[in-house]
């Protein structure tokens, strides 16, 4: 990581930590426990991509970017945190991938109990669409167009189908279409409307969008593929996760159906490809630019 990129990505993490610090305080009372579960899955060490990524995008087509702007970011970034940190919470259950490890602490379902892990995901996705909604700095147009970008990523035409069909694989062989798709509904509709919402927010228009969209597309997918290499190939205690959590559940992965240079290649091939479609876009862009090396080349 070059000195500029790490310095951009520490404070993208630093405002998007406080603007959830401020979203969600400590607080007693009714829900204390509701709320302490959304607090451990929020504040956990997660790495933050989707929010970087949506503040890389702003920058990339945003001038310099006003107050109200910047503040717009910082919640589409929290609104995006919070369906990422449900997706991860509900992922972990028993019933669908049953992890006891994230991000190197037990579980929410481990350090609260299911019932607790299952309103807790509830809670923090519905706080996404909140959020968006009372931005006190968009119009309506803005906001709907906002919606949109995230419900279509999360739902069944986007996270929740990816999950679903990921569930219908476990002992089954998908050929490299249907991997594929699961792939890209299941983390790469999310990361795409990172993207996409960053841009939004700052005024992006209909051709910068469109090369937006082919560069999350390939940075979409190259991050699931790397999920999977990372799944054979790094301890358990630099991943956080358990290791060889996929082929002990005999999922279907890159890896599994390419092998591990082949699934490298193609993570190669989409980073690529991202770039390819950041072409025509000047020195704001470099963020993006990094954030997709790094996508392929993180170690957990
Ligand atoms: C993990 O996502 C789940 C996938 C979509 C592959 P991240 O690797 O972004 O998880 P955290 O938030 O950094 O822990
Ligand atoms: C998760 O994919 C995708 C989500 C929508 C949460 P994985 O099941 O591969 O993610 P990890 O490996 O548990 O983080
Ligand atoms: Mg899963
Ligand atoms: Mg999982
Ligand atoms: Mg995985």
């Amino acid at each position: 990581m070059s000195e500029d990129f790490s310095q951009f990505v520490a404070e993208c993490r630093q405002r998007v930590d406080s603007a959830l610090q401020n979203l969600l305080p400590v607080t007693t009372g009714p829900g204390e426990r509701l709320r302490d579960a959304m607090r451990y899955s929020l504040f956990n060490g997660g790495k933050r991509v989707r929010p970087i990524l949506a503040y890389a995008s702003g920058l990339a087509v945003g001038d310099t970017l006003t107050q109200a702007q910047q503040a717009s970011l910082d919640a589409v970034a929290c609104a995006l945190e919070c369906v990422h940190a449900y997706s991860l919470v509900h992922d972990d259950l028993p019933a669908m991938d049953d992890d006891d490890l994230r991000r190197g602490k037990p579980t929410c379902h481990i350090a609260f109990d299911e019932a607790t892990a299952i309103l807790a995901g509830d809670a923090l996705q519905t706080l996404a669409f909140e959020l968006l909604s009372d931005a006190p700095h968009l119009d309506a147009a803005c906001k709907l167009a906002l919606l949109q970008q995230l419900t279509r990523a999360s739902g069944v035409r986007g996270m929740v189908l990816g999950q679903a069909i990921d569930l219908a694989a476990v002992n089954q062989q998908l050929n490299l279409d249907q991997l594929e798709t699961m792939h890209r509904h299941k983390t790469g509709a999310l990361i795409s409307a990172s993207v996409a919402m960053g841009a939004i927010v700052c005024g992006a228009d209909a051709t910068r969008l469109q090369a937006l969209t082919t560069y999350a597309d390939a940075i979409g997918l190259a991050f699931q593929v790397q999920d999977d290499i990372l799944d054979v190939t790094t301890d358990t205690a630099i991943l956080g996760k358990q290791q060889g959590a996929d082929v002990a559940r005999n999922k279907p992965t890159y890896v599994s159906l390419l092998g591990l240079d082949n699934a490298r290649a193609k993570a190669q091939e989409l980073h690529q490809q991202a770039l390819a479609a950041l072409a025509d876009f000047d020195q704001r862009a470099q963020p993006l630019r990094a954030l997709s090396a790094y996508i392929i080349e993180r170690s957990h």
